[in-house]
């Protein structure tokens, strides 16, 4: 049973707070919903139950147990609030192809340019499903992430020579400053994978004439990559949600991509026991710092 007391401590810590969060019984009935959530659900009212379909289609949303529900484990939960935001970033991209579909049904219209827009939402939903996919694959642990130590530095050369035309497109300067003899303890695709995803969001959001520099370098407390640009960088006060699933910022939500990037790249590096760390100083854009201690 939920007790008066903690109905009410749910109910002012849920006014105070900035995201979307509601917080339910055991029942799925409504104790507290912050003022975001409310905006969000605007149907909702205090006792009344909130159907799980109702909540699937706001993935934003946070959803807290005040009383744990007897069917559901914590774990099942994260996967039934994980499954519900992979569902809706799906529909998407199959809503806009549908759109574009009826579209070129009808006379006159331009049928080359439409279905070249409708290749593009499938590419969409194709990354989204391979994102998912491996980082599903990661999570069961039938990716080995760690499997003896890699030079670092081939990697690093390869992946910027592959990404060269991209940023050269996006007019911006790629530097490595790598030392040779650096070693970290992941394989190599797995390396390959977190360098790709950091050099390809510099590239994607640091904008015209930036530069993004890779360091590679081993320091008394153990080896440190870090990818940094000198683009616009992040808010400090999304910086604490860069690595979540689905985090996307304001700006970014114009161009391609899926918010899986730098969760894809947390998971691999804290599974091979390292950590990774993001700052950024207004309008002097963005460092993610990979560390492995030595131990
Ligand atoms: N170098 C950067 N400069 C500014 N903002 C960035 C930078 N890197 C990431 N971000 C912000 O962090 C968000 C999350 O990045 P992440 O790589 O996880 O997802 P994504 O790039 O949007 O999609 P995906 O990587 O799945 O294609 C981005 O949408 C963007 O808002
Ligand atoms: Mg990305």
């Amino acid at each position: 049973m939920v007790n008066e007391e903690n109905i009410r401590r749910a109910r002012v810590a849920a006014e105070n707070c900035a995201g979307a969060v509601v917080v339910l019984d055991s029942e799925r009935r409504l104790i507290a919903a912050s003022p975001d959530a409310r905006k969000r659900l605007p149907g909702a009212v205090s006792g009344n139950r909130l159907a799980e379909d109702a909540l699937a289609s706001e993935p934003e949303i946070l959803v807290l147990f005040l009383d744990s529900p007897p069917e559901l484990s914590a774990y099942q939960e994260l996967r039934a609030g994980f499954t519900a935001a992979v569902s809706h970033e799906l529909r998407t991209p199959l809503a806009r192809l549908l759109a574009l579909l009826e579209s070129a049904m009808l006379p006159g219209s331009d049928v080359g340019e439409l279905m070249e827009q409708a290749r593009r939402e499938v590419e969409n939903a194709r990354e989204l499903i391979d994102d998912v996919l491996f980082l599903g694959e990661l999570e069961t642990g039938r990716e080995v992430v760690s499997l003896g130590r890699t030079a670092a530095k081939p990697v690093v050369d390869e992946v910027v020579d592959s990404l060269a035309d991209r940023a050269d497109h996006a007019g911006m300067t790629l530097v490595v400053r790598a030392d040779d003899h650096v070693q970290l303890p992941l394989r190599p695709r797995m390396l390959r994978v977190v360098i790709e995803n950091l050099l390809a969001n510099s590239i994607r959001y640091a904008g015209q004439g930036t530069t993004c520099t890779v360091d590679l370098a081993e320091t008394p407390h153990g080896a440190v990559l870090s990818v940094s640009d000198d683009g616009g960088g992040v808010p400090a006060a999304d910086l604490p949600r860069l690595f979540e699933r689905f985090y996307r910022g304001d700006q970014a939500r114009t161009s391609r991509g899926t918010g899986l990037g730098l969760a894809i790249v947390k998971h691999i590096v804290t599974s091979a026991g390292g950590e990774v760390e993001a700052t950024s100083e207004p309008g002097e854009g963005l460092a993610i710092q990979i560390s492995f201690p030595t131990s």
